[in-house]
């Protein structure tokens, strides 16, 4: 990247974490502590933006479909779940340590910057010895490699025996309990389990904000078939997850890229895999992914408990392990990639005829802004904010409400249009007399007179709900 280009990026990833902390969606965690290193807190907006994505996640991918059924599995699960899914014995990352300034690096991130500094050859190997520290210039150790799971004992005995991990990803709980779902729902294939929940990873290197945490959440569903219809379910799928950024996330689709996994690239057990990457700030990286998983997880389970999981068609009689896309969303990656594309920076009009300020503004999707109204009385005294009052406690049965009687006009209506609030509803003098309001739209600015006994169903066709 360029260097003017570089420092444009990076000042937007600052501007977005400074907002994130300021108005309350991102904290870093456990502040008062001086932190902990790269965990982070989900403030008041933050924690309804991310409810809202996964609302729509949710709604989309699981409530509208015919074919799809939920699921909330432990987070604590029997360790041969881990056996069978390769995760005790594959689940690690490449690990370098610097000799000088102690600092730990993934090797294969080291190998990647080399990969793509200028004059690189791609046919002339890496000479591994040649690589020194990035931030010292440090000889680097051999590297080993680092199993990712977190380690934890159950019950009061710390032995070997007690030892349970904290999951990694909600797949395992979806793929052991496919025979128990199968039969208690009787679904014939094709059919999806899904789930949304927290997982675990002890990361070698996490950073670059909420992209990369130790803790964050996955939304993802196992989706089974038999093993020759998956060329078609996977394109189906693929064209749903289209849909998904298109229509419901409404991401500029500029910033996506579709990286078919090469051979090689792949997972061992997956036949073909797409990465659904994005044009971060800070380079283009994974942002979420699909793989064909084959039936790799369930003939593993299947070996390794002894229990028969296989399912049998009904219409024609075959027994056979079912085959499984899955298409897997880290939320946290989606409410970054939700900021990213939501800020913008405009001239405004002022209260002073002609002239223009600076405004940030995120454009939500309406559906997925924290705050859906705010209720602003142009003045504190008591006949307005009685009736602003009685209209807010009106409206939260239905929207999230943010009240605001504090200052100027415009600086609250700057103060809402950072936090993506899309409307603004000012009570004045008048609405005394006419009983109605001004709403504001927050992308438009446009303003409309609109009575009061009309807002609600107003409001709820202008924000699709
Ligand atoms: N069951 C498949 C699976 O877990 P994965 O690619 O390892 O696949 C799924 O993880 C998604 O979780 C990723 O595509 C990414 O969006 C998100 N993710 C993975 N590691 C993460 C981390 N350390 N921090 C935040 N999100 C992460």
């Amino acid at each position: 990247m360029p260097k003017k280009e570089e420092k444009k990026a990076d000042n937007k990833m600052e501007k977005i974490i400074s907002l994130a902390k300021r108005r309350g969606f991102v904290f870093p965690g456990s502040e008062i502590y001086g932190g902990l290193a790269n965990s982070w807190d989900f403030g008041p907006l933050g924690h309804l933006l991310k409810q809202n994505i996964k609302k729509a996640w949710w709604k989309f991918f699981v409530q509208e479909r015919s074919d799809m059924v939920p699921l909330d599995t432990a987070i604590i699960m029997n360790p041969k779940v881990w056996e069978a899914s390769g995760h005790l014995k594959n689940f690690s990352d490449p690990l370098v340590d610097c000799k000088s300034c102690k600092k730990r690096f993934r090797a294969d991130h080291l190998l990647d910057a080399r990969a793509a500094e200028p004059g690189y050859n791609k046919e002339k190997p890496i000479d591994w010895k040649k690589i020194k520290c990035p931030d010292c210039g440090g000889e680097l150790t051999e590297v080993r490699n680092f199993n990712l799971m977190f380690k934890t004992f159950m019950g009061p005995v710390e032995d070997a025996a007690s030892v349970v991990y904290l999951r990694p990803e909600t797949a395992g709980g979806m793929f052991v309990n496919f025979k128990n779902i199968q039969g208690v729902t009787r679904r014939r294939l094709p059919f999806g389990i899904a789930q949304i929940g927290k997982n675990f990873r002890n990361e070698i290197t996490p950073g670059n904000f909420i992209f990369r945490t130790r803790e964050f959440e996955i939304g993802e569903f196992e989706y089974f078939i038999h093993p020759n219809a998956w060329e078609k379910t996977f394109e189906m799928w693929l064209g749903e997850i289209k849909r998904w950024w298109k229509d419901i996330m409404q991401v500029n689709l500029d910033n996506l890229v579709w990286r078919e996994i090469p051979d090689g690239e792949r997972a061992h057990y997956s036949k073909r895999t797409v990465d659904i990457e994005y044009k971060y700030p800070f380079g283009v990286k994974e942002l979420h992914g699909i793989a064909y998983r084959t039936d790799f997880d369930l003939k593993r389970h299947q070996e390794v408990s002894g229990q028969d999981i296989s399912y049998t068609d009904p219409e024609t009689g075959e027994k056979f392990l079912p085959h499984i896309i899955e298409p897997t969303f880290g939320i946290e990656r989606m409410l970054l990639v939700t900021l990213l594309e939501a800020y913008h920076e405009e001239d405004a009009p002022t209260a002073e005829e002609g002239e223009t300020e600076k405004r940030v503004v995120m454009k939500f999707p309406r559906y997925l802004a924290p705050i859906q109204v705010a209720i602003l009385p142009l003045s504190k005294k008591k006949e307005l904010s009685t009736v602003a009052e009685d209209l807010a406690n009106s409206l939260r049965k239905d929207f999230m409400i943010d009240y605001d009687e504090t200052q100027s006009i415009g600086k609250r209506y700057r103060r809402q249009d950072e936090i993506g609030t899309p409307y603004c509803v000012t009570v004045d003098f008048e609405s005394l007399e006419d009983k109605a309001v001004t709403v504001r739209d927050r992308d438009t600015m446009a303003q409309e007179r609109v009575k009061m006994d009309e807002l609600i169903g107003y409001l709820k066709e202008k924000l699709g709900c």
